[in-house]
């Protein structure tokens, strides 16, 4: 496995590594590798010749420089992940390779990104869109890997690569869990251990909205009243938002009738927690996510 620290030696080991027909799959990361970020990776080991990982704690992404400063950082043992699970090259740069002067040029992907996480981190999917466009122009991938825990994230990237032509393919993974259900997040590190007892509670609600909607109700109101009954059981959970949005265009709707996703977004403690559950009404029982 072969560790690039700058944008020169991606271009390199592409031209060197990269024949004619070999699929080339790429997995962006900022990092803290578990097994949600194995689950992209190993599937993108088992699908492509070549796959690339990129490490990269991405500053214009964050809201809050304190998010940005604290966000965990494991360089050593995330190398060694990769490395475990057959990486071929692993991109890790520096703040500085990436951003050496302040960008005049920024991707904003507009409507998709107007509720849930849009609405409470200003800037966020900007940050997320340029720098995944700047990876995506540094690594040219074939495929690219992305988890449906970040759903809005993942419905950005498939409709900035629509929208501007890049040729690549989205593939979407889906969420990792912990055995009690609580989805695998590198910000999961700042529960303590009481609050780590209580996030499950989040997906549990998820899956009340869920089933109440296998069992026939299509009306948002009563999925949301239903998820929140569960979550407002334990008061230490803060929601920020909870709603259910269309599933191609994170917009909210009333009545379900096309593929939605039910989605939460929490504070416990010091973290800041999100998922979310697919449903399909066309579907006696969508796939789980
Ligand atoms: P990060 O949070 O490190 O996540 C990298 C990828 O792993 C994303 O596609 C995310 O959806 C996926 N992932 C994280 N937890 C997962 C889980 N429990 N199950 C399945 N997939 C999971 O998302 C980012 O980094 C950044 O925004 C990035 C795209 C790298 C741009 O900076």
């Amino acid at each position: 496995m072969l560790v690039a620290y700058t944008i020169q030696e991606v271009r390199d080991w592409r031209k060197s590594h990269k024949h004619a027909d070999a699929v080339l799959g790429f997995v962006p990361t900022m990092g803290a590798l578990h097994a949600g970020h194995g689950a992209l990776i190993e599937r993108a080991r088992r699908e492509c010749d070549l796959v690339v990982v990129s490490i990269f704690v991405n500053p214009i992404q964050f809201n809050q420089l304190e998010d940005y400063q604290r966000y965990p950082r494991t360089l050593e043992a995330d190398l060694a992940f990769c490395d475990q699970r057959g990486v071929d090259l692993v991109f890790a740069p520096s703040e500085q390779e990436m951003y050496p002067e302040p960008l005049d040029t920024y991707v904003e992907v507009q409507r998709l990104t107007t509720h849930l996480c849009g609405a409470f981190r200003p800037g966020h999917f900007r940050g997320v869109a340029t720098v995944v466009t700047k990876l995506f122009n540094i690594v040219q991938p074939d495929r690219a890997y992305f988890g449906e825990k970040d759903a809005q994230q993942l419905a950005v990237i498939q409709r900035m690569v629509r929208d501007l032509n890049f040729p690549i393919e989205i593939v979407p993974v889906a969420t990792v869990r912990e055995p009690d259900g609580l989805a695998m997040s590198s910000r999961n590190q700042y529960l303590t251990p009481e609050e780590r007892a209580i996030a499950p509670i989040l997906y549990q609600g998820l899956q009340a909205a869920l089933e109440l909607a296998r069992s026939g109700e299509r009306s948002a109101k009563a999925l949301v009243a239903r998820a929140r009954q569960v979550i407002e059981q334990e008061p230490a959970v803060r929601i920020e938002y909870l709603e259910v949005v269309d599933a191609q265009h994170m917009q909210p709707v009333e009545h379900i009738m096309a593929p939605v996703r039910v989605a939460v977004a929490a504070w416990l403690g010091k973290a800041r927690l999100i998922d979310n559950v697919f449903f399909d009404p066309a579907e006696k029982s969508g796939p789980e996510s």
